[in-house]
């Protein structure tokens, strides 16, 4: 069969089904069966397909017809250089949390370059910004958490993939529980959704990825007010607390780190939409 047929009649499905980027899933996860990029089905327009990868590619279209991720379908996701592997455990990363990644290796490169840098990614999940930064900071050692262990599982694996072992050490616990020691700094995207925001996410999200990951209490700001309280027992003066927030959080966070009277040089990032996404505060 024609690769440009299936791939035309597998996007118009997706669209009638109202999947948004219908044409661009359908090339994903055909190039994912054909082990090919997606630049192939361009540039070789008589591309065939054999039975078995029509009979993979057919399953995952009726998985993502039913808003299975398609990360999770691929077992793959790019986060800032590096190609991870995700699945079910795992929040799947965002390019938004690569602002955390910019921010982190801004405030590094301030200090001495020919100092170690102690960082602390908390909720580490697939390990992405963890990794992303031991990737960047040559001299970085990293504490990476997260309170499920089927996550740090994969996390670990993604570190084995990249040789990274000796660089980043994965502790299991809740928040700052497993954790020891002073840290230039702290790297958070916690969960930060509301009880009511959780029950209106689309169904992609809300029926695949991990609540623990996303749900963070009745207004959304549990995890972060003990994280703002709690961090600067880890933090040395003049440590930076980066932190992703919610787009409609910035009032409450700045106002939680205020109060706690820890911080100065408070700063909101905003995301390439322009929304609030990453607040950064020093330890005073
Ligand atoms: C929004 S996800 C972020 C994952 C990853 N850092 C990323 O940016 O893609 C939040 C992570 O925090 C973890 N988590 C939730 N509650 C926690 C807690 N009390 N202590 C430590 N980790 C927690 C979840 O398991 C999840 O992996």
């Amino acid at each position: 069969m024609i690769v440009h047929d299936i791939l035309h009649n597998a996007a118009n499905s997706f669209e009638t089904a109202g999947i948004p980027s219908a044409r661009l899933d359908a090339e994903v996860l055909l190039a994912f069966c054909l082990k090919c990029e997606r630049l192939e089905f361009f540039k070789n327009t008589d591309m065939t397909i054999s039975k078995r990868q029509l009979a993979q590619f057919r399953a995952l279209i009726n998985r993502r017809l039913r808003w299975e991720p398609v990360a999770y379908l691929t077992g793959r996701k790019d986060f800032w250089t590096m190609t991870l592997e995700v699945n079910k455990d795992v929040l799947i990363p965002r390019p938004d949390t690569e602002i955390i990644v910019e921010e982190a290796l801004d405030v590094c490169s301030k200090t001495n370059s020919a100092e170690i840098k102690k960082i602390l990614d908390v909720g580490t999940g697939s390990g992405a910004i963890a990794i992303a930064l031991a990737r960047e900071i040559a001299l970085a050692r990293i504490v990476a958490t997260d309170i499920s262990a089927a996550a740090l599982t994969l996390a670990k694996k993604n570190v084995r993939a990249l040789k990274l072992e000796n660089v980043i050490d994965f502790r299991r616990g809740d928040l700052f529980e497993p954790v020891e020691g002073i840290f230039d700094v702290i790297a958070c995207n916690p969960p930060y959704m509301s009880e009511n925001e959780y029950k209106k996410l689309p169904a992609g999200v809300k029926d695949y990825e991990p609540a623990v990951a996303l749900l963070s209490g009745k207004n959304g700001t549990e995890f972060c007010e003990k994280l703002i309280y709690q961090a600067p027992g880890y933090l040395k003066k003049n440590g930076w607390l980066l932190l992703e927030i919610g787009a409609k959080q910035e009032k409450t966070v700045r106002r939680l780190m205020e109060e706690s009277g820890f911080y100065d040089s408070m700063k909101m990032r905003r995301d390439y939409s322009g929304l609030p996404r990453v607040m950064k505060a020093r330890r005073k």
